[in-house]
């Protein structure tokens, strides 16, 4: 890397690892201890569900210590179980819940009581949980004492939250469990099960889990940086042509899609990977480089691993020549917010142009910036970093409605976007 460029060494955590390290360790009895859990508000909420059920969790910083009296030393939460804007936590939750003795209500912000959680409600009723919901959207009413039976299920949608969802409710109930995804979508729920001694196998698009306890591992487990929250630097240092290097970022293939997405775009960056552990993780170099970036088509096989980075790497095919093209991608349309109509909005309100599809979008770029836009990310972090790593670029001044939703995944985003170049 050439003298003088940055060092990003404090990207937090991967948010989805995080969630899971505080939901399988509280499903394993005895101790375990995690470094670099993300303190943002998604994983607090989650961290504070299972201390409601009665799980012991010291949290100093980004370290956790979880002892767990195990599944059957849950205790019935006191109120209602409130994930906060996180779909993930709502979603495997639901699934570990549906096999307690005991009743539960779990519910989350304005944001998540317009998401559909049929798509787990549905296979975990055929798995024998009892969920009472309104039209499909929380809060959710859990009956307990329901004894879960295996089942098979084929996913009509290609969602690692659905499929973990049902591992979950498996470990929790001592059950099997498969799963066929129609398309690989992330799988730290299967690692961090194999890490706690569980035998979950992959085989192509088929997931197995064969019921048997956790056990804790030994040591501390080192949680990731998260890349989805790196690309916002990445991003930046691209556009601004700016030596980076950012350390220990999560390289898992189930999330380096946009890593080939850039590097399909041109972009100068270099990934260079740790030893292995139960999560892959290196470094990502971004270098200087005089070659313009190149919109493309992103192939379908991508989406699904690029689906949280949609909203960044639109800004940055404002910056490269010819279309970039993301389809298939109806999944968008019920992230945080409607995602696609998120992106359009902001490259609309940039100068860009930009097509919107039912499952999609065009951009067609480079774009010829204004002097101000004003933008409301609809309380959505990722559209909010977006619109401002786009205002820093291109030296605009913005003004962003729904930033406050930044610490549901990226708490440290305005002191990296202040000390960054
Ligand atoms: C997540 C899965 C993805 C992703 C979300 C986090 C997870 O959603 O968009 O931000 O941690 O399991 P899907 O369930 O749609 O794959």
């Amino acid at each position: 890397m050439a003298p003088g460029a940055s060092e990003i060494t404090k990207i937090p955590g991967d948010k989805s690892i995080s969630h899971r390290s505080i939901i399988i360790a509280s499903l394993s009895e005895g101790i375990t201890k995690f470094e670099g859990f993300l303190c943002s508000d998604d994983c607090l909420a989650t961290l504070e569900i299972f201390q409601q059920l009665g799980v012991k969790i010291d949290r100093n910083g980004s370290s956790v210590t979880v002892n767990s009296p195990g599944i059957s030393g849950f205790l019935q939460p006191k109120g209602e179980l409130n994930v906060g804007n996180s779909g993930t936590g709502i979603r495997l939750i639901s699934g570990v819940l549906s096999a307690l003795p005991f009743d539960t209500q779990i519910t989350g912000d304005a944001s998540i009581q317009k998401r559909p959680m049929a798509r787990i409600i549905d296979p975990l009723i055929q798995m024998g949980a009892v969920i009472e919901s309104k039209d499909g959207m929380p809060p959710l009413t859990i009956r307990g004492g329901q004894s879960l039976n295996s089942i098979h299920y084929n996913m009509p949608i290609a969602s690692a939250q659905v499929k973990s969802s049902l591992l979950l409710a498996a470990v929790s109930a001592g059950i099997s469990v498969s799963v066929t995804e129609p398309e690989a979508c992330r799988d730290h729920t299967e690692r961090m099960l194999r890490l706690f001694g569980g035998s979950c196998t992959t085989n192509g698009s088929l997931i197995e889990y064969d019921g048997e306890a956790l056990h804790s591992p030994e040591g501390v487990v080192q949680i990731p940086a998260d890349i989805s929250s790196a690309l916002f630097m990445i991003v930046l240092a691209l556009l601004k042509n700016e030596p980076t290097k950012l350390t220990n970022i999560g390289l898992n293939p189930s999330r380096t899609g946009c890593l080939d997405v850039l590097k399909r775009m041109n972009a100068p960056i270099e990934i260079i990977e740790h030893d292995g552990s139960y999560e892959p993780m290196g470094d990502i170099v971004v270098h200087a480089s005089d070659h313009p970036l190149k919109n493309i088509t992103v192939p379908n096989d991508l989406i699904a691993n690029i689906i949280d980075e949609c909203p960044i790497l639109a800004v940055l095919a404002t910056k490269a020549t010819g279309t970039f093209i993301v389809r298939n991608a109806k999944e968008l349309r019920v992230k945080e917010s409607d995602r696609i109509d998120g992106i359009c909005r902001l490259i609309h309100a940039l100068g860009g142009h930009v097509v919107e599809h039912h499952d999609g979008f065009e951009i067609t770029g480079p774009i010829n910036p204004p002097s101000t836009f004003s933008f409301d990310a609809h309380f959505d972090h990722r559209l909010a970093m977006s619109a401002l790593i786009a205002g820093t670029t291109y030296g605009i001044q913005i003004e962003v409605e729904g930033t406050d939703s930044i610490t549901t995944s990226f708490p440290n985003f305005f002191e990296l976007l202040s000390s960054s170049f």
